[in-house]
């Protein structure tokens, strides 16, 4: 399954769309070794370095929500966790029978959350952000 960043993923926002084609890109290695490599211990690997990106990218973003006082952050925050937890779930049950049915699931669940995600929470602070910028520099020029 090819799993691509999209222009209709940017958030307008750079850093959030480079980390978010990161992700794109470890979600992408890791969905297409469960489909064609039968190597468990690559495809834990593969799930480590996804995990340890999102990681990464969510701390980023909740920096952010925090320097910005954002009012979504709760919500945003909530959301990058349950994601955390669903890895962590499909990893360790891929660690005990890789099966047909849980390969699919991998490839549903968290290629929607993304795609869920990034195109409705992430666009959505990607807007806020923007717009504090927008208005710091105003205040820098006058
Ligand atoms: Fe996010
Ligand atoms: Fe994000």
């Amino acid at each position: 399954m090819a799993l691509k960043w999209k222009e209709q993923y940017s958030t307008g926002v750079w850093w959030q769309d480079k980390q978010h084609k990161e992700l794109f890109d470890r979600l992408g290695m890791l969905l297409d070794a469960l489909e064609h490599s039968r190597v468990r211990e690559d495809i834990s690997t593969l799930f480590e370095y996804l995990e340890s990106y999102a990681i990464r990218h969510f701390s980023s973003e909740e920096a952010s929500m925090e320097r910005t006082g954002y009012s979504g952050r709760r919500a945003h925050s909530g959301e990058h966790r349950r994601f955390l937890q669903e890895l962590a779930a499909l990893k360790s049950e891929f660690e005990e029978a890789a099966t047909l049915a849980l390969i699919i699931k991998v490839q549903r669940q968290l290629a929607e959350w993304f795609v869920s995600h990034i195109g409705n929470m992430d666009k959505s602070l990607g807007a806020f952000l923007r717009a504090q910028e927008a208005k710091h520099e105003a205040v820098v020029n006058c």
